[in-house]
């Protein structure tokens, strides 16, 4: 939800700006801006719609001088619009009355509403309809020479979560910062400061990292940060400076017509970096060395409950087919949405698994925040290091899928379950829920996913890219799966609508009879997940009702002859190792389905409208 950017140093402004906010775009693409400081005061450029409207705009200007004292400074963001239709006018850097204060805000303020009543009536005259511009009549209304006292004063006024920056014309060299619930990591160089939402955006400068906690306000300068806490405006100590061990070559197509195809590209190696020094080449034994829980609670737990959203939430599902089978205790997967709001009894006994590939969900940091103040354990899942969910839940299991950019999510869902069949196989082994040779058994299934998925990845491709051309002539789509696929068919059919806007509904097979049926006719593809599992009978009768129906039937299947007399579209699986992994190898197909569907359709894949990468408002 927005990206926001900021530099002081000696580089062109512009430049820096415009290529950090270039990494930022899966956060928010309906407008863009940026305001640096020149000269003759503050400049500002702002555009609607994609970044480069933005480029385009500032490469028509040519270079602008922007060295003040020596140094230049600027912000710049990307948005995903909230509040206010996603216009120039709209478009973030806000100004004050003066025009000589200017912010950039991820975020959203709950009061703004009342704040700007009073600011108006105060005399303060507002340009756009948005949330952000309140911060920049606060900051002026309590600026007398001080800027990060004001700002302080300012955001003691906000309700909500933000992340900002503020610039001030009369303060060359300084930007302050401020975060509170959504991300903001400073970017640590030599007589040189980058701040951004992200991590990719500061890569082509400096690997060496500060991550602000909530409620910290940096005061930003060409030597480094100076930090105070928003809730007394007491100076803290310095922040960790942390190194990042990742590539950009990572949060770069590499080649890819898409990040989206990178990603799912990625998988194996995705996978087998979840993998990773979490299983003992001697004692073959599932190791989580980040887990600082103590054996004791986990193996007291009498119940367990996923918390997540969209993608990773379908992760979440999936497990719980897992989780049950292997530990024999309930296992329930709630949408964080609907749990922040539900009263439902978690306590000490209960492992709460909050499941996020950004680590900054706002439903699913409600929901962790809920079960936590209720008692219960708690491991995170989350990909993106240091980030808030992974922070708060006080233990996080990283996924190490590396920078996920695509919007649709593939490689993180993928290395989420590794996780996820980790996290159950080790409970399972310290609780002896299961055989030693059975945890043994399901150890060499998973450890079999990334080759079974690399070797099919052509194969898959290939295929998905001739049954594109007949899903893009449908507008609806129906994808059954039972068991552990059921949650394949849901995640297989959000990754379709996402991205090709092509209306998919997933069901539990079983549950056709029951309504989706009436459906059916000879313009209704149906996606139906059978591998040869214990339900494959039963998906069997669910192909036959639909092809009794006419509908026209595209099944994924372990290269039965069977199957493929009964399929217009026919997607080979492969027999893996064990039943428990069927998720990653007939998820990987559907991505590609999806992928090639919207490509076919000419959508946009990465940048799906309306979307965006990471979900920081309710
Ligand atoms: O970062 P998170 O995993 O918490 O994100 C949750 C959902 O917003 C995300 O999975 C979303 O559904 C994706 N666009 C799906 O591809």
């Amino acid at each position: 939800m927005c990206g926001i950017v900021g530099y002081i140093g000696k580089r062109p402004v512009t430049a820096v700006l415009l290529d950090g906010l270039s990494k930022l775009e899966y956060r928010g693409y309906d407008s863009a801006g940026i305001a640096w400081l020149a000269t003759d005061g503050i400049q500002r450029r702002r555009a609607s719609g994609k970044l480069s409207n933005l480029v385009e705009l500032v490469a028509r200007e040519g270079e602008i001088s922007s060295l003040v004292n020596g140094l230049s400074m600027g912000i710049g963001h990307t948005r995903w619009a909230t509040h206010g239709e996603p216009t120039e006018r709209n478009a973030h850097p806000h100004v004050d009355c003066t025009g000589r204060i200017v912010v950039v805000h991820n975020g959203i303020i709950e009061n703004y509403r009342s704040l700007r009543q009073e600011l108006e009536t105060e005399g303060h005259v507002f340009k756009s309809e948005t949330d952000t511009e309140v911060i920049a009549h606060l900051v002026e209304k309590y600026l007398k020479d001080d800027l990060r006292a004001a700002v302080q004063a300012a955001v003691t006024r906000l309700t909500g979560s933000y992340a900002m920056v503020v610039l001030w014309q009369n303060w060359p060299g300084r930007l302050v910062a401020v975060r509170k619930q959504s991300p903001l990591v400073l970017g640590m160089g030599d007589q040189e400061i980058f701040l951004a939402s992200d991590i990719p955006a500061l890569l082509p400068y400096t690997r060496r990292v500060v991550f602000l906690e909530n409620d910290d306000l940096a005061v930003l300068s060409a030597e480094g940060a100076e930090m105070y806490s928003i809730v007394d405006g007491q100076r803290i100590e310095q922040r960790p400076i942390q190194t990042i061990t990742w590539d950009i070559s990572m949060a770069e197509k590499a080649g890819y017509r898409h990040f989206m195809l990178k990603e799912i590209f990625e998988q194996p190696q995705a996978i087998l970096n979840t993998l990773a020094g979490r299983i003992d080449p001697e004692t073959g034994k599932v190791v989580l060395p980040e887990l600082t829980l103590p054996l004791k609670e986990l193996t007291s737990i009498q119940n367990i409950l996923f918390l997540a959203c969209g993608t990773s939430w379908h992760a979440g599902l999936t497990a719980t087919y897992w989780f049950e089978e292997w530990l024999g205790i309930p296992c329930r997967v709630e949408l964080a949405s609907e749990f922040r709001y539900r009263s439902m009894p978690v306590n000490s006994n209960t492992l709460v698994i909050p499941i996020s590939q950004s680590g900054e969900t706002a439903d699913t940091l409600a929901g962790l925040r809920k079960a936590r103040d209720a008692g219960a354990n708690m491991i995170s899942i989350c990909n993106v290091l240091g980030s808030t969910i992974a922070r708060e839940s006080g233990n996080a299991i990283y996924t190490h899928a590396g920078p996920e950019i695509g919007v649709a999510s593939t490689k993180a869902f993928t290395s989420q379950l590794t996780v996820l069949y980790l996290i159950g196989l080790y409970l399972a082994q310290e609780r002896n829920a299961m055989t030693v040779d059975a945890i043994a058994r399901k150890i060499n299934a998973i450890l079999e996913v990334p080759n079974l998925v690399e070797s099919w990845l052509k194969p898959w491709q290939e295929i998905a890219g001739i049954i594109a051309e007949d899903m893009a002539q449908h507008r609806d789509v129906l994808y059954l799966g039972r068991h552990m696929n059921f949650p394949i068919a849901l995640e297989g059919a959000l990754k379709l609508k996402e991205i090709s806007y092509i209306h998919a509904e997933g069901y539990a097979a079983g549950e056709m009879k029951h309504g989706p049926i009436a459906l059916i006719d000879k313009d209704m593809p149906v996606v139906a997940i059978i591998p040869r599992d214990h339900v494959m009978e039963k998906m069997i009768s669910n192909v036959q009702e639909v092809k009794s129906r006419r509908g026209r039937m595209v099944i994924l299947g372990e290269g039965d002859d069977e199957l493929r007399a009964m399929a217009q579209h026919f997607i080979e699986i492969p027999k893996g190792k064990d039943l428990s992994i069927n998720p990653f190898v007939c998820v990987v197909p559907l991505q590609l389905l999806a992928y090639e569907t919207a490509v076919f359709k000419g959508c946009d894949v990465d940048q799906p409208r309306n979307l965006a990468k990471s979900v920081t408002v309710e």
